[in-house]
Formats: C-alpha cells, sequence, structure tokens
C-alpha cells in the first residue's frame, strides 16, 4: 500500500449473521477497544443486516466507523416487497453501502447495469458505494479474469466518473476465495489491484488515490502480507469480521503497518 496517499481501510461485511445479542456485545467491545486505537491510521467500517444499521451506526458513530447496508435498491422509493432504498439507509445513519456483492450477483442475478444503478442511487442518497467485483473459479481457470472485471466495471464507469476517490469504493473479491479459506496469495491479489489501477488510470478515474480493497478469507492470520503490497488498501472482511477479536486484531495490524 502507499502509504501517504491511501489510509487503510477494514470493512467488515456480516451478512445474514449475528442477532440482536450478538450485535450488542460486538458494539460493546469496540466501545471498549477503539478509543486504544489511533483513529488517524486506518478507516473502518461495518455492514450488518439491514435490520440493525440503524442500531449500530448510532452505538458506533463516535468511534468514527463507517456503517451501512450490504445493498440498497435502485429507487429512491416504490412498490419493491422486501428492498430498502439507499435513501432509507441514509436516513437512519447509514453512511456506506455494498454495491454488486458476488452473493447479490449470483443469488439475486444482478446484472453489471443493475449494480452500476444502485451504485448511482448510493451516490445521489450521499452513501459512499463499495463496488464489488470478482471473477469465479472457471472464469480464472479459462484466463477471462481480466475481461470479467472489466465487464462488471463498465457500467459503473459512467456512474463514477463524476466522483471523487473519497466517494467510492472498489473491493475486488474473487468469488473462489469467498468463505472458502483460499485466499488468493499476495502475488495474486497484488497482479489483479495493479491491473485495475491502471484501467482506472486509463479510464482517468483519479487512481492513484481510489482504494482497492481485497476481499476473500482474510483474517489476522493473512493480512499482514497482503497489505505490504502496493495496490492493496484494505480489506473486505466476511467471516473474520463476526467475532469482534478478529476484526479489532485485524484492525491493529493494518494500522500498525500504516
Ligand atoms: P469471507 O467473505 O471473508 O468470509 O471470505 C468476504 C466477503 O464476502 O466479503
Amino acid at each position: 500500500m502507499s502509504p501517504s496517499m491511501r489510509k487503510p481501510l477494514i470493512a467488515g461485511n456480516w451478512k445474514m449473521n449475528l442477532d440482536r445479542d450478538d450485535v450488542e456485545n460486538f458494539c460493546s467491545a469496540l466501545d471498549q477497544e477503539l478509543p486504544k486505537f489511533d483513529t488517524a491510521a486506518y478507516d473502518a467500517a461495518l455492514f450488518p443486516a439491514s435490520l440493525y444499521v440503524a442500531e449500530v451506526a448510532k452505538r458506533l458513530e463516535d468511534h468514527g466507523v463507517w456503517v451501512g447496508g450490504q445493498d440498497c435498491h435502485q429507487a429512491v422509493s416504490g412498490a419493491f416487497t422486501g428492498d430498502v432504498s439507499a435513501q432509507q439507509l441514509a436516513d437512519v445513519g447509514a453512511r456506506v453501502v455494498l454495491a454488486g456483492h458476488s452473493e447479490r450477483r449470483l443469488h439475486h442475478r444482478e446484472s453489471p447495469q443493475l449494480v452500476a444503478d444502485k451504485v448511482s442511487a448510493a451516490h445521489d442518497a450521499g452513501l459512499v458505494p463499495f463496488v464489488c467485483i470478482g471473477e469465479s473459479l472457471a472464469e480464472r481457470e479459462s484466463d477471462r479474469t481480466e475481461d470479467v472485471l472489466i465487464e462488471q466495471l463498465l457500467p459503473v464507469r459512467e456512474v463514477v466518473s463524476s466522483l471523487g476517490s473519497e466517494s467510492w469504493v472498489l473491493a475486488y473479491e474473487p468469488v473462489w476465495a469467498i468463505g472458502t479459506g483460499k485466499t488468493a496469495t499476495p502475488e495474486i491479489a497484488q497482479e489483479v489491484h495493479s491491473f485495475l489501477r491502471r484501467q482506472l488510470s486509463d479510464w482517468e478515474l483519479s487512481a492513484s488515490s481510489i482504494r482497492i480493497l481485497y476481499g476473500g478469507s482474510v483474517k489476522s492470520s493473512n493480512c499482514e502480507p497482503l497489505l505490504e503490497e502496493p495496490d492493496i488498501d484494505g480489506f473486505l472482511i466476511g467471516g473474520a469480521s463476526l467475532d469482534p477479536g478478529s476484526f479489532l486484531d485485524i484492525i491493529d495490524r493494518c494500522a500498525d503497518s500504516s
């Protein structure tokens, strides 16, 4: 990571996990431990289930942790049973939102254009979208990684073309590494991150200051070598973010190495 320009950003995606008691325990642990950290050395974000966004945002507001939804609808409001809009997330204190997580692309058939529409809705609502992209194992094995990433990014390019680097985050999450325990090696991740940064630069998207996170089986034991790579600026963490001790340990290691 380039220390002078891009502060490490550590984000936890809880997916459909944790109940009220767990959320309360998590917030209490952060309340107690985060004041010991140097907040200038890192940024942190959490993505609870939408039911808990308001509570977590309120509890962690004083610690500067950004809280947000794991998804939002592309419309501002309307007859979309079961969905939540970016405006509604912002209304209850969210500052960030995930867009295009591979589980949404896979299980909810979200297309690159739909993801771009969600990114646009998020920005209009004042949220910072974390745009998630990544290739499957079959796509990697058939040498299609770069093409797939470009395909996923192309419609987003239009939306973010007028945004500054603080207004969106890119997360590279190879599908084969998510929840599998198979982390990309630092070399593999760096190769893709540097490709992405070059692509953003070709598209004139303030490439040198946009943060590109890596996600896929990140834990405290593997985060440091990944963060040493020049184009890896932090993490989007699933499983290892469910336990406050492990999430704090990752922040600690990343803040230390900045
Ligand atoms: P994982 O999930 O850390 O459990 O692999 C990452 C993600 O899906 O964001």
